[in-house]
């Protein structure tokens, strides 16, 4: 065999309910993730050592060292099976980089997937996902794709039913934001306020469930937004312009700086996006639709 290429798609959280800070240093949440059409792609080869490589328009912003998440998943996938992580990995990356929207995460589960099958290594289902909890929070959704609601760091998950297509406009903020840090800022900022147990909107899942998106607009809350806002006072206007231009409802994306904007329809969707654009207040916006499913072999 010469290579397998497996796609994986970005996400958005339509809610993220943030409790206080563990003893561990990460925040129980209810995570509810939405998988949505932004793609990478992830090509395994067999090669004489580990490397990656990445093309793309944020290529330049991808690590290509062991701390890329696709290098773990490789690197921890061939420990627990005594083999040599001898993989070329190769990214094309097509979903913005730094954003709050998993793409590191994505690769690592598509890196994961696709290393299982090249190596014949046949994880269950649950073993792949374990090994995705041990990669980071996001990378469980990741590989699951559809929509999940996710518990303890996010990780644990439960499918969820969507009766229907939702349509999305991405706002790309120039610069990153650092997810520990923004998590920082939510501490500081609700420290001595007593953080509620974060809970799923019953809500928000029955607009997922009847596909209702005016009723998934109203519902769509992120508890880190506060603090994306605080850091990166700016994305206000972006919200506001996505708004102005016709946008259901706008929020930031997990922990920022992407801003995501719910609209009607497709036709919308690229006419807020084209809005966002000219606005000034983003570097570039994008559009998509959404449930689409996790990582899957092409
Ligand atoms: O799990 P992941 O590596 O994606 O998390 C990155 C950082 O985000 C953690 O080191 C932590 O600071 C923060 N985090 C958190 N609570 C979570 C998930 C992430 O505090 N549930």
């Amino acid at each position: 065999m010469s290579g397998v290429t497996v796609r994986v798609p970005a996400k958005v959280n339509i809610q993220l309910a943030v409790g206080g800070a563990r003893p561990d240093g990460f925040h129980d949440l209810a995570n509810v993730f939405l998988a949505v059409s932004l793609f990478d792609e992830v090509t395994v080869v067999p090669a004489e050592s580990l490397t990656v490589t990445c093309t793309g328009p944020d290529a330049a912003q991808v690590p290509l060292d062991g701390t890329n998440l696709a290098a773990r998943a490789a690197t921890l996938l061939a420990e627990r099976h005594g083999l040599a992580p001898d993989v070329h990995i190769h990214i094309a990356k097509d979903i913005p980089v730094a954003g709050g929207m998993a793409g590191g995460s994505a690769d690592g589960a598509a890196a994961l997937l696709a290393c299982d099958v090249l190596w014949g290594t046949g994880s269950s289902r649950a073993e792949l996902l374990e090994i995705c909890a041990e990669l980071g929070s996001d990378v469980p959704f990741s590989l699951a794709g559809g929509a999940a609601l996710g518990v303890g760091r996010g990780e644990r998950l439960t499918p969820l039913e969507v009766g229907g297509e939702f349509h999305w406009v991405f706002a790309v903020a120039d610069g990153g934001l650092s997810t520990p840090a923004v998590y920082g800022e939510f501490d500081r900022l609700t420290a001595g306020t007593g953080v509620p147990a974060p809970e799923a909107s019953p809500a928000l899942l029955e607009a997922l469930r009847a596909g209702d998106a005016a009723a998934l607009g109203a519902a769509l809350s992120n508890d880190l937004q506060p603090a994306a806002l605080s850091l990166r006072p700016s994305l206000s206007e972006t919200l506001e312009a996505g708004l102005t231009a016709g946008a259901l409802a706008a929020l930031v994306s997990g922990s920022g700086p992407t801003t995501a904007f719910l609209v009607k329809d497709a036709q919308t969707a690229e006419s807020v996006a084209r809005t966002l654009l000219t606005s000034g207040t983003c570097r570039t916006a994008r559009v998509a639709s959404s449930p689409v499913p996790g990582a899957l072999v092409v």
